[in-house]
């Protein structure tokens, strides 16, 4: 089956590489043509682990190719993916601005010959399969297609093995035709029992959204649960196991940190709230999801303010990792970004080390002094916080850590280490949701003389 993809970011590229491995001739147009340059080139311009051995291969086996040229991609396929970002709109408001979705649907609108499915593959908010059919209609009012939505629900850095081994695949079309077309894209995904939802465009859409949201909803609720353990002398590792053997509730999603990130969480919540509103059916707990993710950023502000001792002027803080989370390079609402700045403007310093992400952070954050290892960036530290939990900051010497550092305050907003450990390691240390960590370890803290409040 020709199949093409219109936009190689994040998703397109992703999906047209593993479509390309079972066995569909894929093509992916972008506007940008360095980037079409680098990935004829077989070289990913995306950190994503396993991504460019699959475009070698798919390039090498002349079954996936790049193009700027629509004329050359469009015309032949039997399957359009429109994959373009669909970024919280400038205004501020948001909403999802689809501004490049439809000017996709204008320039392919044209071109196409014979049947064709175009498909949303973007997050889209709901009705824009029907926009997107209108539109195509407008512009070319003899063609014969039909417009589906098939949202993606793989994650950066396990987006390979997400496409590869789905929960489910969720296909809204309305005609049989095109439903029938889409089941042959994933063929051996539908062979290898992969659950398959076929819907209409609306719920397609909006499943998407309500999975994103849902995520996010247990995120926000375990951070609160963290909260009151740090309250209440709970420990929120234990409650977290208690919690999630109920089958119903489930272990996964229930990870305490410095709040949700990404180029997803963040956006599609406010994105449903919107269209939720917009409808008139207020989606009331995911406005109190957005609220509660802003307000944990903020306090992760308060809570490296109090670990230095109430004033962060003039001290050194040694920060691990960057990107909104582990095995991208991905910086869009990392939390390391709502966190550092109001601490930078107070007079900290920061000193920063991330394996991948570094490059646009310094884009980004000129004023950070960035590090080649963990280790240079806690040198004269007064304090380091682990702020991303990459696979090489679980295994520090903690020894090593503490000899460069002017005191060994340690941070950590991923809960990576334990009490015990790091009490062994002579460290203070502050983590999420265990509230007698700091004066538990008060006694082996060297700087006692300044005051800490609670949070
Ligand atoms: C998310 C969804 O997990 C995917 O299913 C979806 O396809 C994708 O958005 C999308 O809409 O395209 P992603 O943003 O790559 O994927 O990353 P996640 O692994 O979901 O993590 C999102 C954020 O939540 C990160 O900042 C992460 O640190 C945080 N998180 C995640 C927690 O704080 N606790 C957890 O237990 C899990």
């Amino acid at each position: 089956m020709k199949i093409t993809f219109v936009g190689a970011g994040y998703v397109g590229l992703v999906s047209g590489a593993c479509l390309s491995d079972f066995g569909h001739e894929v093509t992916c147009i972008d506007t940008n043509p360095e980037k079409i340059e680098l990935l004829s080139r077989g070289k990913s311009p995306i950190y994503e682990p396993g991504l460019e051995p699959l475009l070698q291969k798919g390039i090498g086996l002349k079954r996936l190719s790049f193009t700027t040229d629509w004329n050359q991609a469009i015309p032949e396929a039997d399957v359009v993916f429109i994959a373009v970002g669909t970024p919280s709109s400038r205004r501020g408001d948001g909403y999802a601005d689809l501004s490049y979705v439809y000017s996709a649907a204008r320039t392919l609108a044209p071109l196409l010959k014979g049947y064709t499915v175009v498909v949303n593959k973007s997050t889209v908010p709901v009705g824009t399969a029907r926009e997107v059919s209108r539109i195509i209609k407008e512009v070319n009012p003899s063609t014969d297609i039909d417009v589906a939505s098939n949202p993606e629900f793989l994650r950066e850095g396990a987006a390979i093995y997400d496409f590869t081994h789905p929960d489910r695949i969720v296909i809204g079309a309305d005609s049989e035709r095109a439903q029938e077309k889409l089941k042959e894209v994933y063929r051996p995904l539908y062979l290898a029992n992969t659950p398959f939802v076929a819907t209409n465009p609306e719920t397609a859409e909006l499943t998407k959204y309500a999975s994103n949201a849902f995520l996010a909803t247990k995120i926000s609720f375990v951070n609160e649960m963290a909260n009151l353990c740090e309250a209440v002398g709970a420990h929120v590792g234990d409650l977290v196991h208690g919690l999630g053997l109920d089958k119903r509730i489930g272990p996964k999603f229930l990870h305490p940190g410095p709040g949700y990130g990404g180029s997803c969480f963040p956006k599609d919540t406010l994105s449903l709230v919107r269209i939720a509103q917009e409808h008139g059916a207020p989606t009331r707990i995911v406005e109190t999801v957005v609220e509660v993710n802003n307000a944990q950023k903020a306090r992760m502000v308060r809570k490296i303010r109090q670990a230095l001792g109430g004033n962060e002027s003039g001290k050194t803080l040694a920060v691990l990792g960057l990107t909104f989370k582990p095995e991208t390079d991905d910086l869009r609402e990392a939390p390391a970004f709502s966190i550092l700045p109001p601490l930078m403007e107070k007079g900290l310093r920061i000193r920063a080390h991330d394996p991948v992400g570094m490059i646009e952070a310094k884009r980004l954050l000129p004023e950070i002094f960035y590090c080649g290892n963990p280790y240079e960036a806690c040198e004269e530290a007064d304090a380091v916080c682990l702020m991303t939990e990459w696979n090489q900051y679980r295994a520090l010497d903690l020894e090593r850590v503490k000899s460069k550092m002017r005191q060994p305050i340690f941070i950590d907003l991923r809960n990576v280490y334990t009490p015990e450990i790091m009490k062994q390691a002579g460290f203070y240390y502050v983590s999420i949701g265990k509230k007698d960590v700091m004066t538990l370890l008060e006694s082996q803290w060297p700087q006692k003389k300044e005051k800490r409040g609670s949070l």
